[in-house]
């Protein structure tokens, strides 16, 4: 089977390279597709694909199945891409749905919100004044402001007071894109974990501890991680976190307070994995591999292998 990957890296970078691995294991040829070096057509009514980007990965065969792994920031013409693998009949892990949700943070928080999973109190703006109302509305600083595509913690920052404020408004608020103001979880007492969800299973759970003088617990600003064994009541809001935000392939954020609930954070639709295999010694590459092959079943073909050569 042709397992295709969406991705602007090529097998040096982890994930690319422990997915190659799981899949040549298992008799399958995974192909990486830089989306930036592909045409998408439209001729005669059929969606097809053009380009160095399909024709060399795949060698004129398409593939059976594409995971989606270009992370947040995906540009427009990564989701236009996407939609186009989608209308030719190849199925995508994760869905189009699933990806339109999770590559924006707030749009994440709305579909978690309403499946009813507790969520920090967020507000979404696009002015410097409704910037200062927000932090009102959320009880005063410190308050936490994100980008609404940012990924491994870049673009996640701490609020003390106006002076930080002003800044952050002039370097991170772009009157477009908007960004998210969030109330902030004090890391006193306070559990952070990561819960990969693979096919509405728990696949694997990390307990995450910031590095010294940092606030964010991602792999990528040097967190410790350690494998944890996740009571029933976070794996269950996992699990459902994923399924709110229609993922088969889901990295859930959640942070626990002293006495409190869980709350989850974030929803990452291409999770890396490089942390979460050396915490825990799960072969999760291989785990993701069974489960895209799986699905590969499920793809309908309308008869138009629409590939031009
Ligand atoms: N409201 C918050 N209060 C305290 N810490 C937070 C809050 N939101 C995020 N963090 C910390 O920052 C990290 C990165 O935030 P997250 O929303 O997961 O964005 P990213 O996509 O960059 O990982 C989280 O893992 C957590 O450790
Ligand atoms: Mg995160």
């Amino acid at each position: 089977m042709n397992i295709g990957i969406l991705t602007i890296h090529d097998l040096a970078f982890h994930p690319n390279g422990r997915l190659c691995e799981a899949a040549q294991k298992r008799g399958h040829t995974l192909v990486l597709i830089n989306p930036y070096q592909v045409t998408c057509t439209l001729e005669k009514q059929f969606p097809g694909m053009d380009g160095s980007g399909i024709k060399d990965a795949v060698n004129g065969t398409l593939p059976d199945v594409v995971l989606p792994r270009q992370g947040s920031p995906m540009g427009e013409y990564g989701f236009v891409l996407l939609r186009q693998f989608h209308a030719m009949g190849i199925p995508l892990v994760n869905s189009l749905k699933g990806v339109t949700i999770a590559r924006h943070q707030y749009i994440t928080l709305q579909a978690l919100a309403a499946a009813g999973i507790p969520v920090p109190d967020t507000c979404f703006v696009t002015r410097p004044e409704n910037f200062f109302d927000a932090v009102v509305r959320l009880g005063g600083y410190p308050v936490i402001a994100k980008q609404p595509s940012g990924m491994g913690g870049d673009g996640v920052v701490k609020i003390d007071d106006d002076v930080q404020a002003l800044a952050c408004v002039e370097t991170l608020l772009d009157p477009v894109k908007g960004l998210l103001i969030q109330r902030f979880f004090p890391p006193k007492g306070r559990v952070d974990v990561r819960i990969l969800v693979i096919g509405s299973r728990v696949a694997g759970a990390m307990k995450l501890l910031p590095a010294p003088d940092d606030f964010r617990t991602n792999i990528h600003q040097n967190s410790r991680a350690t494998a944890v064994d996740p009571p029933k009541e976070w794996s269950d809001m996992a699990v459902a976190a994923a399924e709110a935000c229609f993922l088969d392939i889901a990295g859930i954020d959640m942070m626990v307070e002293k006495e409190g609930v869980p709350h989850v954070v974030e929803v990452n639709y291409s999770p890396g994995f490089r942390g979460m295999e050396a915490a825990t010694g799960i072969d999760i590459a291989a785990k993701i591999i069974d489960h895209a092959a799986g699905l590969s079943g499920l793809k309908s073909w309308s008869g138009q292998k629409n590939i031009k050569r």
